[in-house]
Parts: C-alpha cells; sequence; structure tokens
C-alpha cells in the first residue's frame, strides 16, 4: 500500500522514478509525484490520480537531475488531493520524504513541531515526520563526525510509533538518500554506479536484479556507489546482497485487456508451478522442500490455526475443510487482524500457518510474529519470494504463481487453495490416509491444471451470462461445505471491482435471514457439487426460485437439475472433491470479471483498493 521508488546514479531520475512507479501502481492510486534534488533545489511534481497523470505532468515540464524520490498514495491520513499527495518538502525546505505506513503518534509531534515554529500544508502524518527530521537536523549542526542527514533521520525515527517505509533527501547532502523501514517494505536495488530504492523488486525491473532487504529498525545511507546499512540504535548491519529473477514478460499485458483477465487465464500454468517437484516418487502423497519441520515432529500436530486477510483468509476456509477431511486435524481459521489483538488461547502442539499473496500484509505479518513470540512455530504459503512474510516464517511453501498485479487476486488464491490441498494430503498421508487414497488424490491434483482449462474454454458463455446480469445492484452467493468458501471468495470479487453488494453465505443458512433480499432484482449464485448434499441444495434453489429470484448455477456436469429451476447453468467437470473449489473458483471469478466491464469499471484498480496492506 503505497509505492516508493528512489534514484540516485548518473542518469536521469525522473525516467527511472516514472517507471518504478508505473509498476507499483498496483500498491495504491489515489495520487503520485516524484521530488528531484537539482542545484537549485527540489522540483516537485504532484498530481491526483493516476501516474499517467504525473507522466503527462513531467513531460510537459521535465525534471531533470540524478538523485530523488517518487511515490504512489493509498490515501489513509487525509484526503485525495494535490496537498496531500507526497513528497512532502519540510517546512524550511531542507528535506524532502516519500512515506509507506502510519505515524500513529503524528498529532503530538505535530503539535510539538507547530510550537517549534514548524509550519504543515497538508493534512497527513507524513509531513509531521519530515518536519521532525529538519528539527533534529537544526538542533544539531554538529554530530562529531557522523553523517548529519542520517543522524537525524535516525534520531526523529525514534519517536515513531506506528509503521513507515520511508525514502527521504537532503538539500545539503545532494547525492545520497536515506531509506528506513518498519513494518512496510523496502528495498534497495544495486546497480553500476547508480542505486535505486523501493518498495517491491517489481519497481526494478529494468535496473538491476541485486537487492538487499531491508529489515524492520534499519535505515540505509544510500549513493550512486555505496550504501551502508544501520539500526535507528546506531549499530553496524552487514548487509546480505540477493539475486533475484524477474522476469520482465510477466509484467507485461500482452493481449489481454486487464491485469485481472490474464491472471486468470494464468491460472493452468500457476497450478501447474504450485505442484511441480512438490509429489512423492511413488505418487502417493505430497512433498515439500521448505517446511523446516519434520514428519516426527507434524505428527505431533493436534491442531492447525490457518491466519489470514481478505481472499487469503477464504483460502484459508477451503484448507480448513480439506484438512480436517482428510487429515482429521482439528484446524480453526482467524482473521489475523483479529487474531494479533485477541489472544486467544493456543494448545502447545498447534501449527501457525499464514497465507499472504504478498507476503507483506501487516495484519498478517503481526499474527505471525504474534504467533512466535508465544513460541509457535509457524508456516506461509506465499506467492512473493522473499517477503517479510517469507522471511520471518520458520517455513513454508512458495506458491510460485508468478506476479500478481491485478487488484483482485485469482491466480494466487487457486494456487493457495491447490497448496492447502496438497497440505492437507501430505498431513493425511502421515496419519490415516492409505496409499491408494494417496495415488487417488495426487492424480486429481495434477488432473487441475487441465480442467482449469476446461472451464476457461467457455468463458464465451460465461461473458454472455454476465451480460445478462450486469445492471443488478444486490447478489446472493450461496455453496455448502467446500464450495461455501467459494461463494464468500464470488461475493467477494463481484464487490470488489463491481461495486455491486453481494453476500456469500451457506446455502442453508439463507433461510434464517438473507432469503429476505430475495426478489426479482437481487439474483442468487449458487454453488453445487454433487453428492450428499445434493438434493439438499436442490430445495434450497426452489426456496429462491419461490421467492422470483434469478437463479444462476455452477454445478458439477454429472448434476441433473428438473426443468425451469435454474435461469443460468454454468457446467463444470466433475472431479474430486479436493479440487472441487479450484475448479468452481474459475466461472466466479469469470463472471464477476465480465460483469465489471460490461459496467465498465476499472478492474485492475478497483476504487478505494490497493494490492499489498501494508497498513492496519
Ligand atoms: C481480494 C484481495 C485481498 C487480499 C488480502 C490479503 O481480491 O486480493 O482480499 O487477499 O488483502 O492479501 P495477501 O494475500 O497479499 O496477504
Amino acid at each position: 500500500m503505497c509505492g516508493i521508488v528512489g534514484y540516485v546514479g548518473a542518469h536521469n531520475a525522473s525516467d527511472y522514478l516514472l517507471d518504478g512507479l508505473k509498476r507499483l501502481e498496483y500498491r495504491g492510486y489515489d495520487s503520485a509525484g516524484m521530488a528531484v534534488l537539482t542545484p537549485d533545489g527540489y522540483r516537485l511534481a504532484r498530481k491526483t490520480g493516476r501516474v499517467s497523470n504525473l507522466a503527462t505532468a513531467v513531460q510537459s515540464a521535465p525534471m531533470p537531475g540524478r538523485v530523488g524520490i517518487s511515490h504512489t498514495r493509498w490515501a489513509t491520513h487525509g484526503g485525495v488531493t494535490e496537498a496531500n499527495a507526497h513528497p512532502h518538502i519540510s517546512s524550511d525546505g531542507v528535506f524532502a520524504i516519500v512515506h509507506n505506513g502510519v505515524i500513529e503518534n503524528y498529532a503530538n509531534m505535530k503539535n510539538f513541531l507547530l510550537q517549534k515554529g514548524y509550519t504543515f500544508s497538508s493534512q497527513t502524518d507524513t509531513e509531521a515526520l519530515v518536519n521532525l527530521i529538519a528539527y533534529h537536523y537544526a538542533k544539531e549542526p554538529e554530530n562529531n563526525g557522523k553523517n548529519r542527514f542520517v543522524e537525524s533521520v535516525r534520531k526523529a525515527l525514534l519517536h515513531v510509533q506506528g509503521t513507515y517505509g520511508i525514502a527521504v533527501l537532503c538539500k545539503d547532502h545532494p547525492g545520497e538518500i536515506v531509506a528506513a523501514r518498519k513494518g512496510s517494505p523496502l528495498i534497495i536495488g544495486l546497480g553500476d554506479n547508480e542505486n535505486l530504492i523501493a518498495s517491491d523488486a517489481s519497481a526494478l525491473a529494468l535496473k538491476t536484479s541485486r537487492v538487499i532487504y531491508l529489515k524492520d529498525g534499519e535505515l540505509a545511507l544510500v549513493s550512486d556507489r555505496s550504501h551502508r546499512v544501520i539500526t535507528t540504535d546506531d549499530e553496524t548491519v552487514q548487509t546480505v546482497v540477493h539475486q533475484i529473477e524477474i522476469g520482465l514478460e510477466e509484467y507485461e499485458l500482452g493481449d489481454f485487456r486487464h491485469y485481472m483477465e490474464k491472471e486468470i487465464f494464468e491460472q493452468p500454468t500457476a497450478l501447474h508451478n504450485a505442484m511441480r517437484g512438490r509429489f512423492s516418487d511413488d505418487s502417493s502423497t505430497a512433498r515439500f522442500g521448505g517446511l523446516n519441520i519434520d514428519p516426527h515432529e507434524l505428527r505431533q500436530i493436534d491442531r492447525i490455526l490457518l491466519c489470514a486477510c481478505g481472499t487469503a483468509w477464504h483460502a484459508c476456509l477451503v484448507t480448513e475443510y480439506l484438512i480436517e477431511k482428510y487429515a482429521r486435524i482439528p484446524v480453526e481459521v482467524e482473521y489475523a487482524s483479529e487474531f494479533r489483538y485477541r489472544n486467544s488461547p493456543l494448545d502447545k502442539n498447534t501449527l501457525v500457518v499464514v497465507i499472504s499473496q504478498s507476503g507483506e500484509t501487516i495484519d498478517t505479518l503481526a499474527a505471525l510474529r504474534e504467533a512466535k513470540r508465544k513460541g509457535f512455530k509457524v508456516m506461509a504459503i506465499t506467492n512473493v519470494v522473499g517477503s517479510t512474510i517469507a522471511r520471518e516464517v520458520d517455513g513454508g511453501v512458495y506458491q510460485h504463481a508468478g506476479p500478481e498485479i491485478g487488484v483482485a487476486s485469482t491466480k494466487a488464491f487457486t494456487s493457495q487453495v491447490l497448496i492447502g490441498a496438497m497440505i492437507a494430503l501430505y498431513l493425511g498421508r502421515l496419519r490415516d490416509m492409505s496409499y491408494s487414497d494417496g495415488v487417488a488424490f495426487v492424480e486429481a491434483l495434477k488432473m487441475t491444471p487441465d480442467l482449469v482449462s476446461e472451464v476457461l474454454n467457455i468463458s464465451d458463455k460465461i461473458h454472455a451470462i454476465a451480460k445478462n446480469y450486469a445492471h443488478y445492484e444486490d447478489f446472493l452467493f450461496l455453496g455448502r461445505q467446500n464450495m461455501f468458501p467459494i461463494a464468500l471468495e464470488g461475493a467477494l470479487k463481484l464487490k470488489e471491482i463491481s461495486y455491486v453488494h453481494a453476500e456469500g453465505y451457506p446455502a442453508a443458512e439463507m433461510k434464517h435471514g438473507p432469503i429476505a433480499l430475495v426478489s426479482e432484482k437481487c439474483p442468487s449464485l449458487f454453488l453445487v457439487t454433487d453428492g450428499e448434499i445434493f438434493s439438499k441444495t436442490l430445495s434450497n434453489i426452489q426456496e429462491v426460485k419461490a421467492r422470483k429470484g434469478k437463479v444462476i448455477v455452477i454445478a458439477s456436469d454429472c448434476c441433473e437439475f428438473p426443468d425451469g429451476l435454474v435461469d443460468d447453468l454454468i457446467q463444470i467437470p466433475s472431479c474430486h472433491d479436493a479440487i472441487q473449489p479450484v475448479i468452481a473458483s474459475i466461472p466466479v471469478q469469470l463472471l464477476s470479471y465480465y460483469i465489471a466491464v460490461e459496467r465498465g469499471c476499472d478492474v485492475d484498480k478497483p476504487r478505494n483498493l490497493a494490492k499489498s496492506v501494508t497498513v492496519e
């Protein structure tokens, strides 16, 4: 949430700042801005709306300079105005800052600084920090031979409560950027005679693949040819340089209209990658290289806690169903944001697993830290290699789904669900699941990419259905058992990208309240599988029909429905129960996507949202 780019080097900074911002725009798109330091002082450009607005402004009034910082904003403190857009300049004109995070004690800071004569021109928390840095700089002109710029930032940060990833410029230190993080991700990209700062590696795609991940409480002084990292307590940090792989083509839209569409259609590949090399030689169970927990220890586990936010939380719900069914281990699912403050009692043999596509969601990170603080082993399922969550857990499974740029999660979700199924299989086989059941399970998993492709092949049909439903303002998504989380996920997808009110419910729960919503103005989408509760779900559909509600059904192709019961039927291939949630997710995603397109919505950048939620 909020994207930061900094550049210092031999080239024109604004080119790289803009390029990086475009790649980070998914982190927030309320406004964008950049500051470049020139011999005459700061050149500042800030625009509300997209990075393209900033790019147009910079094109018409170029900002030459070899050092600069830029920002794409997801508003927290203060409305979406140019004055609140970053960078912010200290009122004495010495410092410029971009910030991702929330300064919780900014009001006290601001009062203090107002008394000291500093002035404010925005409603942001960030402006308090840049003025506090200026205050420390002015207060201590001598620093015993230490870099005064670094020291002022360091001292100011000691007073900050909250989270930050910052990049700061100082007029008196024209070839340097100071960057620091606590709770918000930040990396240093090392180039040849040039270095960059960025919120994540995608922003570096054109420049370098050598990065240093800053840790919480660390502060870096970066110039074109050097970098030095210390802690906010002024201790030297030995940095580790990581080589990262960034396939530029993965960030290109190609022939697709939106990243969401591209990512929906990438699912067969993403699912294939999630499984690659992860089955035992006898194809009867899964294996994972990075769990860092041996089978003996896993057998002692008598409870699993799954923690996540949003779509990843829905992946937890499916995983709960699968682990309980196939491994017979009790599972509890918690919203990460609730878990971290709830102090829920955990049995000593509990395994904690967090799921996060970005690996940066602050609530999930806080939940994992809370669990670790209590002495629990924490595993993660995450997509972004080297993300904060990936680095802080005891072990885990990378999704290898490739970068997910569309704000609405699609391929990351199904890959999380598939990995959840593989974990259920692995744990099941460590307990009571037979060899032959294991083999059947593995066979089913291996078929998933092809079955997903089959559903993608009927996208035109789903598009045609979407056209008929695009004008509705209310929707119910209903499913039972392993389809209930998919109903929740379908409702979330529709509301976040189409702004249509949608609710997900267990189909049978509907009559305890939500059925009151059913009318000719509120269609219901049922997710139906064959099996013992098929006839019960049929009754639930009848109840909606009786109240003049339109009914869309997504059902396994072996399910048969009485004439006239279903208005629109989307058939999906029958398959093993463990992979049904993945297969059923595809039409749900496509339907939401096409409805959003029909409504003229900005699918990849829905209002008020951002990918990677790094504020509480
Ligand atoms: C919705 C969506 C969000 C994320 C949530 C957690 O489509 O993408 O609900 O799932 O913000 O994000 P991660 O998985 O990055 O922790």
